[in-house]
């Protein structure tokens, strides 16, 4: 029987740790934590995550705000209120939700995010420290991933894990994490992508299978060994057309590869909830001052 990865209430445990510690942090040290969030545009998904982002800050205890520019808005616009939040004293973690329009250069408003207020991690200087394995900001997303191996798998030493997508979001970071040589990773790891000739091939030897792809229900029973553990990163949504009604799916099929893997995480309720525990978690630490040298282990949610 298979192991369902319940990251909802991985998640759920993380939160209220992090109340109780928001709380402390207050009566020791008078800091409150602070995360703006910037959105431009009116992208359903994102306009629904920088929410439930916004809530998550409040039900820990954070400050937070939420600005949201028109899709028309200038780069000008946006680095505007980066530059004000990267000397803002109340606001400790900068998070810019993507996709930009596309008139506006990702790469520039990423960099100009002050790398210790770069709760996101996409900063260079972050990315820079992830693959040299110094402590810094871990993207979330992979961080939460992390989290939930270190939980259920316990020690990946020597495994096999395969990554199937290569984005500056979850495949690059995720695959970067598992194999530095640290005691929550030291995996074999294998990254795949549009260029694989015979996915399957690649995907078959894994001891754990990270589906980060982005494409509906695009893994089957043929992509995966016996007992592989299966963590799916994607969040899609289906309309029904004969109903119109939403359905949320991800890059695995569910029902499908369940009875073949020893652990799956479930779409929705698997690494999604993850993401916005550890960014809260990023934020915190932003907020204590931990970022840079001295941390021993950049992406374990403890305190
Ligand atoms: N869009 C999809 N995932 C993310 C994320 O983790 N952070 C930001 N800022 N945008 C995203």
């Amino acid at each position: 029987m298979a192991v369902l990865i319940d990251g909802k209430a991985v998640a759920a445990e993380l939160r209220a740790q992090l109340r109780q510690a928001t709380q402390q942090l207050w009566e020791q040290r008078g800091i409150r934590p602070g995360l703006a969030l910037l959105l431009v545009g009116d992208h359903p998904a994102s306009l629904v995550y920088v929410r439930s982002k916004a809530r998550a800050c409040q039900e820990v205890g954070f400050h937070s705000v939420i600005e949201h520019l028109p899709a028309e808005a200038t780069q000008q616009q946006v680095l505007d209120y980066i530059t004000r939040w990267n000397t803002d004293p109340a606001i400790h973690g900068i998070l810019v939700q993507l996709p930009l329009p596309r008139h506006i250069d990702e790469r520039v408003v990423l960099c100009a995010i002050d790398p210790r207020k770069d709760v996101d991690g996409f900063h260079p200087e972050n990315m820079g420290r992830l693959v040299l394995g110094l402590p810094g900001f871990v993207p979330c997303t992979p961080a939460g991933i992390l989290e939930l191996l270190r939980r259920y798998v316990g020690s990946l030493s020597g495994k096999h894990v395969v990554v199937v997508g290569r984005s500056n979001i979850v495949g690059k970071p995720v695959a970067n994490l598992l194999y530095q040589k640290t005691p929550d990773a030291n995996a074999v790891v294998t990254i795949c992508h549009t260029g694989a000739r015979d996915l399957a091939a690649f995907t078959r030897q894994a001891d754990v299978l990270i589906v980060a792809m982005g494409v509906p229900e695009a893994i089957g029973a043929e992509h995966v060994k016996e007992g592989a553990v299966v963590i799916d990163v994607g969040i899609n949504r289906l309309v029904d057309p004969q109903t119109g009604a939403e359905r949320l799916v991800g890059d695995v099929r569910f029902a499908e590869v369940l009875p073949k893997v020893s652990a799956i995480t479930p779409v929705p309720g698997g690494v999604g909830p993850m993401t916005i525990a550890m960014l809260l978690w990023n934020t915190y630490r932003a907020a204590t001052g931990e970022y840079g040298y001295g941390q021993e282990s950049p992406h374990r949610a403890t305190v």
